[in-house]
């Protein structure tokens, strides 16, 4: 068994594990924690603690894979919904489906029996109006929102400044593995913005076979690269998990435009390995690990990423 998540984890990770020791399976054990990670509103970046797009709505995204039969539940955009990974695998559960977004995820939501949950932290809200309001002359306040967004889009939308994600990776006892995101993307995003967490390929992969990855950070550059997927192919492939981490970082830094300051590539593999690193990042930035021979969780410092 292996669990690792990011440092947003933390109200959960232990959820987590404990479901992993008791021989629940990989995805239920793993949704089971992002739960916990949705529901704290000192998460400042998913859920609760979350923030809204520039029109001061939440839209949250997730995503849920099963690396053994590779079924993937995804939702994006979702409004007034809460725990959103578990909708994501009630989407892998009860429909044909890979993907739902915005109004049909939200129907999907109240057919299935989540509460309608406006969901916007306070504290959230008022940052959101502060900075908006700075941008707005007196007649585009008054006629907030309606009017063009995508001037004031680059102004707002800061990507040195996006808030994080939280991400699991998991291998349960029988050799499962699966992988599961939560976000309620960046600040101030333009409505309907998908990032990378509900993209399978993009901001996670899972194959039992080889292993799992997911990224967080700035989603728009992981997505150029299909990174959770490069990583776990590049197993496939024969690469060891360090080599198969290098091979995607070293994909991500080719990208010449956007901004990869930050990205972190989280990935574990089916013999219980694990690496964390940072790309261009100022700072290492911590994630949670646990493998059955540690007495308790720990908390480590990611790699700094050198091509
Ligand atoms: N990585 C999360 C996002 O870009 O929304």
């Amino acid at each position: 068994m292996i669990l690792l998540a990011n440092c947003e984890a933390e109200p959960g990770f232990f959820h987590s594990v404990t479901a992993l020791k008791a021989g629940t399976g990989a995805v239920d054990a793993l949704v089971e924690g992002i739960g916990h990670v949705e529901a704290d509103p000192a998460v400042r970046s998913v859920g609760y603690g979350g923030w809204p797009n520039m029109i001061g709505e939440m839209e949250c995204d997730a995503g849920v894979m099963d690396g053994t039969t590779r079924e993937v539940g995804a939702v994006g955009a979702v409004p007034r919904t809460l725990p959103v990974a578990r909708l994501a695998r009630e989407v892998m559960r009860r429909l044909p489906h890979v993907m739902l977004t915005g109004a049909g995820a939200r129907r999907f939501a109240d057919e299935s029996g989540f509460i309608s949950d406006e969901m916007l932290h306070p504290d959230s809200a008022r940052v959101w109006w502060d900075k908006l309001e700075g941008l707005l002359d007196p007649a585009q306040r008054a006629a907030f929102p309606d009017l063009p967004l995508a001037p004031f889009s680059k102004a707002i939308t800061d990507p040195e400044r996006v808030r994080d994600t939280t991400v699991f990776l998991g291998r349960d006892s029988g050799g499962d593995m699966a992988a599961v995101t939560s976000t309620s993307g960046w600040a101030w995003k333009y409505p309907g913005r998908l990032g990378d967490s509900p993209i399978p390929g993009a901001g996670f992969y899972a194959d039992s076979r080889f292993g799992a990855a997911a990224c967080t950070h700035t989603g728009e550059m992981t997505m150029r690269s299909a990174t959770a997927h490069a990583v776990v192919h590049a197993m496939q492939l024969g690469l060891d998990l360090d080599q198969a981490v290098e091979a995607a970082a070293r994909d991500l830094l080719t990208l010449e435009t956007g901004f990869l300051g930050e990205v972190v590539i989280h990935a574990i593999d089916a013999t219980g390995r694990h690496r964390v690193v940072n790309l261009l990042g100022r700072a290492p930035v911590s994630y949670w690990i646990w493998t059955p021979e540690m007495a308790e969780p720990e908390r480590r410092l990611s790699e700094q990423f050198q091509s």
